[in-house]
């Protein structure tokens, strides 16, 4: 049957507007697939639908991030980057799981000289690199490779229930995708190497306490309030987005007057941009601005 005919029965039996308004919201959400992944589902939602949502699906693995997965991710990235209606990205799991890490199983028989030959997961780094912001919203485990994939997002929201942890030492292993970096960067020495050197799960709570996630909500409320952040960032000028991400990751890279001299050509540039320029014209003449990420 083609979608036409499809469209003309579901339209026959919608009773009203607002059904109708729903089930397009709906099939806006699900028609969005770059291709057919295996491991992860890929939509865009949002009001606008600016929003792509990247939803880990191995759950009978509790998205164990096999090296199928990884490059799905990869793929799905580029693919949300290059819709210029994405202003910003969620990346998710199940209420269960957002990762309990990279694949035990897969790797378990790697050699050395098969890590360092075929540099062993240096294709995650494809979430940290990506320009547009992305979230990772955070339910269930996020333990070893889970905690450093999300610790790759730009910002952390979680589920009361979410767990964050890096227990590669009980497995004979050190995290291998940022855990002993940009934990240390984002909580610490002491707490870093606490959850490194014992491989303790941390509940969301503590982990908000510690700076590694900037909120926490019920766990069946999270996605719908990550939509809304990732709505509001969307909002925004998508190159100024991309400045303002970039200046904030070099404070992880450089010294401060390094920087800040980074930030301040940023800042300069940004008024070689159309979008600042209607910014500013837009609150002066009191009204909402309309960027063309320009
Ligand atoms: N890799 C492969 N399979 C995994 C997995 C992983 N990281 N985590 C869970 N699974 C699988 C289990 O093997 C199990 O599969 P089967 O049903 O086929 O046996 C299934 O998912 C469900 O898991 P459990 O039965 O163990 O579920 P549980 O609720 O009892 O426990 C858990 C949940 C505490 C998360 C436990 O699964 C666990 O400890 N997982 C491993 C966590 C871990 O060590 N992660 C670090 C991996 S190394 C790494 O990530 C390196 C890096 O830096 C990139």
């Amino acid at each position: 049957m083609t979608s036409r005919a499809i469209g003309r029965i579901l339209f026959s039996n919608i009773q009203n507007k607002a059904t109708l308004a729903k089930l397009i919201q709906n099939v806006r959400l699900y028609s969005v697939p770059a291709e057919n992944f295996e491991f992860i589902k890929v939509s865009k939602t949002g009001a606008n639908n600016n929003v792509g949502i990247i939803q880990l699906n191995r759950p009978k693995a509790l998205n164990a991030l096999c090296n199928g997965l990884m490059t799905e991710v990869s793929k799905a990235l580029d693919h949300l980057e290059a819709d210029k209606s994405v202003g910003a990205i969620i990346i998710t799991g199940s209420e269960k799981a957002f990762a309990a890490g990279a694949d035990i199983k897969e790797m378990k028989d790697n050699k050395y000289s098969d890590c360092i030959s075929g540099n062993f997961l240096e294709h995650w780094s494809r979430v940290a690199q990506t320009y547009k912001p992305v979230i990772a919203a955070v339910n269930g485990y996020a333990l070893g490779g889970g905690c450093e994939l999300a610790m790759m997002c730009d910002i952390i929201y979680a589920g009361d229930s979410a767990k964050f942890g890096q227990p590669e030492i009980l497995i004979g292993t050190i995290p291998g995708a940022g855990g002993t970096q940009r934990l240390t960067r984002s909580v610490g020495k002491s707490k870093a190497m606490e959850i490194v050197l014992t491989g303790c799960q941390v509940p969301a709570v503590e982990a908000e306490k510690m700076g590694l996630v900037s909120k926490v909500f019920p766990a069946d409320k999270l996605l719908d309030e990550t939509v809304k952040l990732a709505e509001k960032i969307a909002s925004n000028s998508q190159l100024t987005n991309a400045m303002a991400k970039e200046a904030v990751n070099v404070a992880y890279e450089t010294t401060l007057r390094e920087g800040l001299r980074f930030e301040k050509r940023m800042f300069h540039g940004t008024f070689g941009t159309k979008d600042q320029k209607e910014g500013m014209a837009a609150f002066a003449e009191k009204r909402k601005p309309n960027f063309t990420n320009e």
